[in-house]
């Protein structure tokens, strides 16, 4: 495992932007993901998470600069996420990552950075989806 902070050197903004472009395309077909978005529109989403990670990763602050806190536990409640979307989230995210040349060092600390966010992201229990389930943690890696 690497300092996630030393990844923006390397993946660099455009990177980031094939990243995220290629994620949304995955969520853009996907049935599960997809109702999530009712605005029709995804660009504005694709761009929030490639500043976002561009930040996480060590690069600029354009993503607290814009939005603050990033607080995701918070701004993913209004979104009913069980394992069945974190699964279908991180599949995008894996065959995204897949698309572009990153070394093996890099590819597993990315991989591993997202799995866990997407753990702390779970805010419904299968099955039910109104019901909270109970958590101590109330802030996922990254804030
Ligand atoms: C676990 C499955 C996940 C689902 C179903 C999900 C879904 C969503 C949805 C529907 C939005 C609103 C789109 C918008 O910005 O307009 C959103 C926003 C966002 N998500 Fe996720 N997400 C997931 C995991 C993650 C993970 C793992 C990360 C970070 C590594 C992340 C980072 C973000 C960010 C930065 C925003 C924009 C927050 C803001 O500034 O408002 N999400 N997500």
């Amino acid at each position: 495992m690497i300092d996630p902070r030393s990844i923006y050197a390397t993946v660099g903004e455009e990177g980031f932007n094939r990243l995220t472009a290629a994620f949304y395309d995955g969520v853009a077909a996907d049935p599960l993901l997809r109702p999530l978005y009712p605005e029709g529109e995804l660009e504005p989403a694709r761009r929030r998470l490639a500043l976002f990670l561009m930040q996480y990763f060590g690069g600029p602050t354009a993503y607290s600069d814009e939005r603050g806190h990033p607080r995701l536990r918070m701004r993913h409640f209004a979104f009913p996420i069980d394992q069945a979307r974190r699964d279908a989230w991180l599949r995008h995210m894996a065959a995204a990552l897949d698309s572009l040349e990153l070394t093996p060092e890099v590819r597993a600390t990315m991989q591993r950075y997202f799995e866990d966010a997407a753990t702390f992201l779970v805010n419904r229990a299968e099955g039910d989806p109104e019901r909270l389930p109970l958590r101590g943690v109330s802030t996922p890696p990254g804030g």
